[in-house]
C-alpha cells in the first residue's frame, strides 16, 4: 500500500488525483493534502490540512509537491528529512543553487528520493541519456502569445500589445531566465537540469501574436547525435497557465515510485 499526500490542490492537484487510478497498478490511499483553503466537495472523502506537520503525522511514503515555488522551500527539507520522497512539480525553486543543495543534501541524509517530472515537456529522458554520451549545445525556445507575457519583464522589452511577428524578447543563459522571467522558470530548470546546467543552456523567449497555445522547442547536440523535440501543449482545463501534460507526468513519478517496472 503507497501512502500518498499532496500539497496543493489546483489544476496539478485535481488531475494528479483523477488519473492516479489509471497510473498505479499498485494499491494507495490518499491520505491527505495540504491545502491553504479548506478543500471542496470533491475531495471529501481525502482530508485536507493546513499544516505540513498535520499532513506528515500521517506518514505518507510520497509528497506530491503541485502548489508554487515557495512550498518547495517552505516544506522540501521537512519532507525529506522525515524520510519521505517528494515529487517536485515547481522545478523553478530548484534555480536556486542554495536550496537545490539543501535538498540534495536532506535527500542524501534520508531514504527519500526526489522526483523531477518531465512536466510541460517532453525528450528529457533522451536529453539525460545524450548527456551521459556527451552534450555540446543544448537550446530551448519558448514561444507564447503576447498577452501570456503581459506582467513580464518584456514589457519592458517590446510593446506587446502592438506586435505584428514573432519577437525574440529575450536570449541568454538558462540562469539569466530564470532571474528576469521567475514565472517561466519550470521547464527552462527542468532542461537546465537535465542537460548541461544554468549557465551553459541556452534559452530564447519569443513573444508570437499568430500563435494561440505556448510552443516549446528544445534541441540538443552532441556525441550521440541530434535532436529537435517541439511540443504544442494544450492548456489544462482547470488553469490556462498550466499545460494538460505537466500533471500527467507528475502522476508518471508517482507511478514509477510504486512500479518495479519503470519506463
Ligand atoms: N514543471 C512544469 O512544467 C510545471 C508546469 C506548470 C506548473 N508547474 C508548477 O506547479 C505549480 C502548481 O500548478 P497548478 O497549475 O496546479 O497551480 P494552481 O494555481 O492551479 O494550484 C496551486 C494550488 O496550490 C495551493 N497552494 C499554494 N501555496 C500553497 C501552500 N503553501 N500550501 C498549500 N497549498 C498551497 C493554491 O491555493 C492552489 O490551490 C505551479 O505553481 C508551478 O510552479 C510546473
Amino acid at each position: 500500500m503507497i501512502k500518498i499526500g499532496l500539497i496543493g490542490f489546483g489544476a496539478i492537484g485535481r488531475c494528479v488525483i483523477e488519473t492516479l487510478p489509471k497510473a498505479l497498478t499498485e494499491e494507495y490511499e490518499v491520505i491527505g493534502i495540504l491545502t491553504r483553503k479548506a478543500a471542496d466537495n470533491w475531495v471529501n472523502n481525502i482530508p485536507s490540512y493546513s499544516d505540513i506537520d498535520q499532513l506528515l503525522a500521517k506518514q505518507p511514503d510520497i509528497i506530491v509537491e503541485c502548489a508554487g515555488h515557495h512550498a518547495v522551500k517552505e516544506y522540501g527539507c521537512k519532507i525529506l528529512e522525515a524520510n519521505i520522497s517528494l515529487v517536485i512539480s515547481s522545478i523553478g525553486a530548484l534555480a536556486d543553487s542554495v536550496l537545490y543543495q539543501q535538498l540534495k543534501d536532506s535527500s542524501t541524509a534520508s531514504k527519500a528520493k526526489i522526483y523531477l517530472p518531465a512536466g510541460a515537456i517532453g525528450g528529457i529522458d533522451a536529453l539525460v541519456a545524450a548527456k551521459l554520451g556527451g552534450i555540446h549545445d543544448v537550446t530551448y525556445t519558448m514561444r507564447k502569445p503576447p498577452k501570456a507575457w503581459q506582467g513580464s519583464v518584456a514589457e519592458t522589452v517590446v510593446d506587446l500589445n502592438s506586435l505584428k511577428q514573432a519577437t525574440v524578447i529575450f536570449s541568454g543563459s538558462a540562469g539569466e531566465a530564470a532571474t528576469l522571467y521567475p514565472k517561466n522558470t519550470n521547464v527552462t530548470a527542468t532542461i537546465a537540469l537535465a542537460g548541461l546546467g544554468f549557465d551553459e543552456t541556452k534559452v530564447e523567449l519569443i513573444a508570437d501574436p499568430n500563435i494561440i497555445d505556448n510552443i516549446h522547442e528544445i534541441s540538443v547536440s552532441g556525441e550521440t547525435g541530434y535532436f529537435t523535440i517541439v511540443l504544442k501543449g494544450k492548456p489544462s482545463v482547470y488553469n490556462p497557465k498550466t499545460s494538460a501534460l505537466t500533471a500527467f507526468s507528475v502522476t508518471k513519478c508517482v507511478a514509477d515510485f510504486g512500479s518495479s517496472i519503470i519506463i
